[in-house]
């Protein structure tokens, strides 16, 4: 978490100290670095210099309008997965011309709805919903861009939840299956073949896997070339994994130059849909001690952050780091279990931590940027945190913290006759 660091005991992001953001806005509260978002966007843009290529970052990562914004700025497309998330990309700046839809359901309004933003590709995950895009084109009497999510039954040896290109999975179209799509699609009306994408998972700590689904996804381009069905780019998806604790993932322009070399002599247009790897270690999630307690052998740090805030620990039992916002001189650290206020036994942020605690203290969990808000929920009424972004010296509000009635906006009690 390079824009992170220690000054003088005190945690800060780039210039600001954490201490100062919790003070002003309180906690939980979520905390991005610009600078490291940037510096991400670029490892990838970067590492494509000369060649058609676009990066689309996956909204679902982290759909803030302001880090949508920052990214927009820099030239980032978007890949989407719902009409909210275009909503999103339009709003915070974003090109339409460059968003690609993922996502296994779309519904025809969202469909109708990308067509008239004018969205550079549809990724399709069935043939049903090949025909639903062609009705809502036929309709409002334009022909769809449609890429084909091939599943390649590759295993991408990361956690079963986030592993999405095995047969097993409810993703894209079973790579045998898939050249009869591409024939049915090249002779519909309203939609014009342009693509071929796949994501094989998430948090890919290898780039062996990547390679294995680019050849299976050559052999099919192969095939289609040879009947004239011709695909202008090749989207290879999300999916590279970052540093949590002592992972060693390849940095993007590792992964980058290596499918450069598998894919040398092809002259597809790239295109990648990063999420993770763009967000996760460019934010925190701020939150406070509240109590200390022991249970038998067992020493409980209650923290104001709990499992709706950040679900991962619970969902995945992933592990995130968690370190103090100020260095404690005196006294001795221990091993904390880091639970929330939720009433769940699976409301923990992380366990056995070695911590020197007292009540009171600020804590920042680490590489929460990605799937950290956009997962939070008002489980037990907790609103939902505020998100902060740092520029430099200076803090935004990106998003203010939730009250009590945004939480009961729209409920309605019966009428007292009845
Ligand atoms: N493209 C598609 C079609 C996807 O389904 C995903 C993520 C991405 C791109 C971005 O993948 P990334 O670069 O972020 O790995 N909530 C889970 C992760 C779910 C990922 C879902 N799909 C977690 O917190 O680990």
């Amino acid at each position: 978490m390079d824009n992170f660091e220690y000054r003088n005991g005190r945690l800060h992001a780039e210039e600001v100290a954490l201490g100062r953001i919790a003070d002003e806005f309180g906690t939980p509260t979520y905390v991005y670095s610009r600078d490291a978002l940037e510096r991400a966007y670029l490892d990838y843009a970067q590492a494509l210099e000369g060649r058609d290529a676009l990066v689309c970052y996956a909204v679902k990562a982290n759909s803030n309008l302001a880090v949508l914004n920052v990214l927009a700025r820099l030239g980032a497309g978007f890949d989407i997965v719902s009409a909210g998330e275009l909503e999103r990309v339009l709003r915070a700046g974003g090109d339409p011309a460059k968003v690609v839809f993922s996502g296994v359901g779309k519904q025809p309004d969202e469909i109708r709805r990308a067509l008239q933003a004018g969205i550079l590709c549809f990724n399709i995950e069935s043939d049903a919903e090949l025909d639903r895009v062609n009705a809502v084109a036929g309709e409002l009497g334009v022909k769809a861009p449609v890429s084909f999510r091939v599943n390649p039954d590759v295993d991408a040896g990361t956690h079963p939840y986030i592993s999405t290109g095995l047969k097993e999975n409810k993703f894209g179209i079973a790579i045998e299956t898939a050249l009869d799509v591409y024939r049915r699609a090249a002779v519909l009306e309203h939609v014009d073949v342009v693509g071929m994408d796949c994501h094989i998972g998430s948090q890919l700590t290898e780039v062996s896997p990547f390679l294995d689904a680019i050849d299976r996804l050559l052999g099919l381009l192969d095939t289609l070339a040879a009947e004239g069905i011709r695909i202008h780019h090749l989207d290879l998806g999300g999916g590279l994994g970052v540093c949590y604790t002592d992972e060693t993932p390849p940095t993007p322009g590792e992964y980058i130059e290596q499918v450069l070399q598998k894919l040398s002599g092809r002259d597809y247009k790239l295109i990648f849909e990063p999420g993770r790897s763009i967000a996760a270690n460019a934010g925190v999630m701020l939150t406070r001690v509240e109590f200390l307690k022991q249970s038998g052998d067992k020493h409980f740090a209650i923290i104001d952050g709990a499992m709706n805030d950040l679900i991962r620990p619970s969902l995945y039992g992933a592990y995130q780091e968690i370190i103090p916002v100020e260095v404690r001189e005196e006294g001795e650290a221990k091993s904390w279990d880091l639970v929330g206020p939720v009433c769940e036994t699976g409301d923990f942020l992380g366990k056995d931590r070695l911590l020197n605690l007292q009540p009171g203290d600020l804590l920042a969990v680490c590489s929460a940027g990605a799937y950290g808000f956009v997962m939070a929920s008002n489980y037990n009424t907790r609103p939902r945190p505020a998100e902060v972004m740092v520029d430099d010296n200076q803090a935004y509000l990106v998003r203010e913290r939730e009250t009590l009635n945004d939480l009961m906006r729209g409920e309605q009690l019966l009428p007292t006759q009845a």
